[in-house]
């Protein structure tokens, strides 16, 4: 299939946040003419400032002359508000358009959101992201995508600029359920990390050393390699916030109760994280379970 001309293809991009700011300089550093829309005007400004491009006083506006719009805002709420709401990306869109949401949301909103594009004769596509802060820096993140082959095969190369592995999962829905096993497979991993250090400096270990043996064995993961050595120092003003956990393993648990799956250690965590917001950490990272423990 021929790539398309990135300074032929107008791109929009919806949500300047952590993740969106940097997935949407990427893009713009591979040559595309970006547009951006930030509820916070000021963060588009200084979007622009930095990447070039231009700042649109609304979903509508920045969508209005785009071939590929995205998003990456907070919940499926926000997402609604600016796809369906008062000056909605979706009533500008142009025929046969692609819509990318990078959102981490629910495969309902997903859905709905697949068919009201179908009806105004565009293409959604669900694109839940994994990677963190670190892989919306560095265009390293993983995308786990629901939608149609043929949007998916054209929408593919501006994803690309952002991300180290794209993959259609299935039909709409299947990138957020995609994106829901891998939360709850962080979720129990992280308690028990939580659980394991703990016991290490309770027992009188060097937990660096233990961290630097065990990582080489079977108890390996991302979360201890990457934050061990942070939980045993107690720093948790970084990275993934526990506020954005819970929203996402409430959609989790909601879908769950619909597929009838079982998820005993990923309600009992969610309870966890609710006694961390309780002690102020709704934005530290989700390692932060480890608090609980060292201080009960
Ligand atoms: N941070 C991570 O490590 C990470 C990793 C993977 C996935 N995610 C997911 O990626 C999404 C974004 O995360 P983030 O860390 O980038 O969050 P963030 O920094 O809080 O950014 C959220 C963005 O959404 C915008 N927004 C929120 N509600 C809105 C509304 N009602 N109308 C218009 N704009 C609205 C915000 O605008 P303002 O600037 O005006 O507030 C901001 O641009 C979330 O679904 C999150 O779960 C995050």
């Amino acid at each position: 299939m021929s790539q398309p001309d990135p300074a032929n293809t107008p791109v929009a991009f919806l949500g300047l946040g952590v993740m969106g700011g940097p997935m949407a300089g990427h893009i713009a550093a591979a040559g595309y003419p970006v547009t951006v829309y930030n509820r916070t005007a000021a963060k588009a400004d200084a979007w622009v400032e930095k990447h070039g491009g231009h700042r649109a006083p609304t979903p509508a506006a920045a969508a209005r002359e785009a071939a590929v719009v995205f998003s990456c805002v907070g919940n499926d709420d926000d997402l609604r508000a600016i796809t369906l709401g008062d000056d909605g990306a979706f009533a500008a869109m142009g025929a046969d358009t692609i819509f990318v949401d990078n959102t981490t949301a629910s495969a309902d909103v997903a859905r709905d959101l697949a068919a009201a594009a179908g009806e105004r004769g565009f293409h959604f596509l669900d694109a839940p992201v994994s990677g963190g802060q670190a892989g919306a820096e560095n265009g390293q993140l993983t995308v786990m995508v629901g939608g149609d082959s043929a949007p998916f095969e054209r929408a593919r190369p501006v994803i690309d600029c952002y991300a180290r592995a794209v993959t259609l999962m299935g039909p709409t829905g299947a990138g957020q359920l995609t994106k829901m096993v891998n939360q709850i497979s962080i979720a129990g991993l992280v308690q028990g990390l939580a659980e394991a250090l703990n016991f290490a400096v309770r027992a009188g270990l060097d937990a660096d050393l233990v961290l630097d043996v065990i990582s080489k064995g079977a108890a390996q993961s991302w979360q201890m390699e990457n934050r061990g050595r942070t939980m045993v120092r107690d720093e948790f003003e970084f990275g993934f916030a526990v506020d954005w956990m819970r929203k996402d393993l409430g959609i989790c648990l909601a879908e769950a109760n619909r597929n009838g799956s079982l998820l005993p250690v990923s309600a009992l965590v969610d309870q966890f994280y609710a006694s961390v917001q309780a002690r102020g950490g709704n934005r530290w990272d989700t390692s932060s379970l480890m608090r609980l423990l060292t201080m009960p």
